[in-house]
Order: C-alpha cells, then sequence, then structure tokens
C-alpha cells in the first residue's frame, strides 16, 4: 500500500521504517529541510536498535523522505500524521501542528484516503480533524478518520512496532478499518516474523498481537488512560515505598510480592525518584486537561503527578541528611537521561535533581553513557562532565546514582570506595543490593529500604552516616 507518514519525530520516523519493512511504500515527510537532507543522506537522527539497519534497506526503495505534503498526500491510499503534539500553559494538548497538516492535507484530496491520528492526542480529535476536512468542502466519500496510537518505548520503538502487545485501531466503519486490517496484516497473521530477514522477536514479546478495533474516541482515550496507569503504577510503588521506610519494611521485597500476583504483575513497580521522558509527565497532565474540558473531574491524575515530584524532593531530603549540609559538597552524578537506554534527558528527574543541588550550591561531576551531550545543551558549564563513573568519583563528598543504566550495576565498588572522599552512595534507582554495598564497606542510601551505614549497620530514620 503507498503510504505517508507526516512527521518524522521518535513516532513518525520508526513508523514510516517499520511500515516500509511490513513491505508498504512509505513516504516520510517534514517541514524541517534539514531533517529531510539528513534522512535522505542516510542518517538515522535519533537512537534506536535496528532503526539504521532498516532505514538502509529501504531508503531510496520503499521509503524516500521529502517536505512535500501535499504531493506526498496526493499519491497516498493512507496518510499517518505523526507530528508533535507538545502541551499547552494549562497540560492541554497543542493541537496546532495537527490542525496545520490537516489543513493543508485539505488541498490534496485527489480520491478517497484514510488519514491515521499516530500522534498522541486527545479523546474528540477524530472529530475535530473531520470537521475541519468537512468544512474545506471534503464529504464524507473523500475520507475517513481513524486513530491508531502508538505504543512504543524509546530505546525499543522498533521491535516494539514490529512485536506489539497489540495494535489498537479505532475507525468508525468497515471499509476504514478493513484498509488498516491489510497494512498490519503482516503482524496479525505472524507473517512478519516467519520471514528470513525479520529484526529478531525479543523476548518476551508476544508469538501475535493482540488486534483491537474500537471506536475512534475508545482508541484515543486507551493512549491516554495507558500511559496515565502505567504513570501510576509508579507513583503508586514510591508511596508504598516512602511507607516502607517510615515502618523499616524493603520496596524491593514488597514490589515482588505484589508483582508475582498475575493480576497485577512485575512490570512498572520499580520504585525510585520518579518518572521523566517526552511522554508520561505530558500525557498524564493532557489527560487530566481533557477529563476537566469534559467537566469530568479525575483528582487521581493530580495526585500522580504530586508523588512523582515528591520523590525527587525526598531524595534531595536524604542527600541533605546523609552530608547534614549541602552547601559547597562536592557530588559525583551517575545518570543524567530520563531511563537507561537512551541520550534523551526531557523531563529527566535526574537533570531536574541535578538542578535543584546547583541551587543549594553544591558542586555536580557528573557521568552518563549516552546523555552527555544532549545534558550539555541544558545545564551548560554549570556542572562538571566526566570521562567514566570514576572520574566522577574521584573525591566527592558522596555519589549518586539517578539514572538506572545497566552498567553502573557492574561498578568495582572498592574502587569507587577508595575514590570517594567520603564513602556515601545514594541511589535514587535501587540498582545495587545492600549486601553488596555492605560488603564494599560503603554507607548506602536508596528508595524504600533502610538506609546502611559504612560498617554495614542499618541507621535508624533520619540518621546521618557521618
Ligand atoms: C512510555 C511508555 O512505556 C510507552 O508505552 C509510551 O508509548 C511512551 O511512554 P518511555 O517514555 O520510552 O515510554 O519510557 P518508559 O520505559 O515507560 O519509562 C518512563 C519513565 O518511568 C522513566 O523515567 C523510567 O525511569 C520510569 N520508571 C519506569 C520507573 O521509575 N519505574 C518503573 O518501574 C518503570
Amino acid at each position: 500500500m503507498q503510504i505517508s507518514v507526516i512527521g518524522s519525530g521518535y513516532v513518525g520516523l520508526v513508523a514510516a521504517t517499520c511500515l516500509a519493512e511490513l513491505g508498504h511504500k512509505v513516504i516520510c515527510v517534514d517541514s524541517d529541510l534539514a531533517k529531510i537532507a539528513a534522512l535522505n543522506a542516510g542518517e538515522p537522527l535519533i537512537h534506536e536498535d535496528y532503526l539504521q539497519e532498516l532505514l538502509s534497506r529501504h531508503r531510496g526503495a520503499r521509503l524516500s523522505f521529502s517536505s512535500d505534503l501535499q504531493d506526498a498526500a496526493r499519491k497516498s491510499a493512507v496518510i499517518f500524521i505523526a507530528v508533535g503534539t507538545p502541551s499547552a500553559e494549562n497540560g492541554a494538548v497543542d493541537l496546532s501542528c495537527v490542525e496545520a497538516v490537516v489543513q493543508s492535507l485539505a488541498g490534496a484530496m485527489n480520491g478517497y484516503k484514510v488519514i491515521v491520528e499516530k500522534s498522541t492526542v486527545p479523546v474528540y480529535t477524530s472529530e475535530r480533524v473531520h470537521n475541519a476536512l468537512s468544512s474545506q468542502g471534503r464529504t464524507q466519500a473523500d475520507f475517513d478518520v481513524v486513530s491508531n496510537p502508538e505504543f512504543l518505548r524509546e530505546g525499543t520503538a522498533v521491535t516494539d512496532f514490529l512485536y506489539p502487545d497489540r495494535i489498537v485501531v479505532g475507525a468508525s466503519n468497515e471499509r476504514a478499518a478493513g484498509i488498516m486490517r491489510e497494512i498490519y496484516a503482516p503482524l496479525i497473521d505472524g507473517s512478519y516474523a516467519q520471514l528470513a530477514s525479520a529484526v529478531p522477536k525479543p523476548e518476551p514479546a508476544r508469538t501475535l498481537p493482540m488486534y483491537i478495533e474500537t471506536s475512534p474516541r475508545s482508541a484515543e482515550l486507551i493512549k491516554h488512560a495507558s500511559n496515565a496507569f502505567l504513570a501510576l503504577k509508579i507513583s503508586f510503588i514510591n508511596s508504598v515505598a516512602s511507607f516502607c521506610e517510615s515502618v523499616g519494611a524493603n520496596i524491593e521485597e514488597v514490589s515482588k510480592g505484589i508483582g508475582s500476583d498475575s493480576r497485577i504483575g512485575p512490570e512498572f513497580l520499580r520504585a525510585g525518584i520518579g518518572y521523566g521522558g517526552s511522554c508520561f509527565p505530558k500525557d498524564v497532565a493532557a489527560f487530566r486537561a481533557v477529563t476537566h474540558e469534559f467537566g469530568f473531574e479525575f483528582p487521581l491524575l493530580d495526585e500522580i503527578k504530586r508523588i512523582n515530584d515528591g520523590q525527587r524532593v525526598r531524595f534531595i531530603s536524604k542527600v541533605r541528611s546523609a552530608l547534614r549540609t549541602l552547601t559547597g559538597k562536592k557530588l559525583a552524578v551517575l545518570g543524567l537521561a530520563f531511563k537507561d537506554g537512551t541520550d534523551d534527558v526531557r523531563e529527566s528527574p535526574a537533570i531536574k535533581i541535578i538542578e535543584q543541588l546547583l541551587e543549594e550550591k553544591c558542586h555536580i561531576t557528573a557521568f552518563d553513557p549516552a546523555a552527555m551531550e544532549r545534558a550539555r545543551q541544558i545545564l551548560g558549564n554549570r556542572i562538571n562532565y566526566a570521562s567514566d563513573a570514576y572520574a566522577a568519583a574521584d573525591g566527592a563528598d558522596a555519589l549518586l546514582i539517578l539514572t538506572e543504566w545497566k552498567e553502573f550495576a557492574s561498578l568495582d565498588l572498592n574502587r569507587i570506595k577508595r575514590l570517594l572522599r567520603s564513602s556515601i552512595v545514594l541511589d535514587g534507582r535501587n540498582i545495587f543490593s545492600q549486601a553488596e554495598m555492605a560488603e564494599a564497606g560503603l554507607s548506602y542510601f536508596s528508595v524504600g529500604r533502610p538506609a546502611l551505614e559504612a560498617s554495614g549497620r542499618l541507621l535508624k530514620k533520619g540518621q546521618s552516616a557521618r
């Protein structure tokens, strides 16, 4: 099928590349000429596993890049809209980019088209798109609007697209629904995974995805509700972790106990300094704004954010009480990205904590395996950047772990202890066990677990390590 994907950000570029991988002819459109030039020259622009490989496989054959939206739309039967949907002041979604695309599409309808919302948009957007096209003289026979939300995670976006848990398609009639089934047929029937050239299926992933057909409104709501629910799981476990600290229980044991109930599941029960990234903070706020707009109060959504913000405050209090005072302290920070496996620092809890520690007049030396350049664009020379974790730790009053990078878990703790001026580690992601910290003789403060003195003795609540 001939498809256009409008937008070459994370969602658009991955969708365009993966739709080409499924056998479709795809034009990926962006108004940013520099981006199109880079993509045409074979630069993937973002780091995602398998993306470079698939781009090389399809670029110039089934996949092309263009800045001419109307030309691409005229050539296509299906148009995916995957442009940015930033937050407006009140947390609501700013739909101006989507609206601009729709305006442009109205002038390029040379036959029936399926217009697919791929960007995360609030419920009722499909009606708005429909009305905008109708007001430009387009009739029911010219188009259908379908909601097909994307659930990809940064770092695993390509395999999330090709081996999804579910594909959600909200169409208002069988004609559009049938075309969407055709697009996803190689995933629905599993034939894609059988190809010798297929990207390997990650473990664990469903053999066949659930293919869920709904109304457009339900599909739009599924996306916001899914992200809000995952954020809720994180805030819930973080609150339980805080209570564990009050009563001397261990959140790792509690999470395991809760998550082994198959009705709850073990995922997204990792306590820490809270969620960040380009999706959860934005989508929780947007979901809250759209419920409010429709006169429905959903205060639980406010609470998710309140708890998430509170996690950073709690962590900074721990740093302060471990060191007695923050002013003038030299701190080593490991992790700048909002999670491991990415160079993305958008809404990163690590960056927010660093900003606060700088206000408290701390001196910071940071290291991240991937996000140093992006962090530098925000923090500039207000902090120092180290070449590795050991260089960051050298002479510091404490070591702070703010991103869950797996490589941090294999650090040589004896070497870290020798390098630190005071043997204090504050782990905002619980990547170490208390036993290994006790063995290395480090004072260890984590989330939802009793604090540990350098001698291996458990500290009472509020007791300092020094
Ligand atoms: C998320 C959703 O998972 C994805 O389905 C959606 O399409 C986009 O938003 P992403 O933002 O890439 O994906 O990151 P994710 O892996 O979900 O992590 C989000 C944040 O939650 C990170 O800051 C991570 O550190 C944090 N997190 C995650 C926790 O604090 N605890 C957990 O148990 C899981």
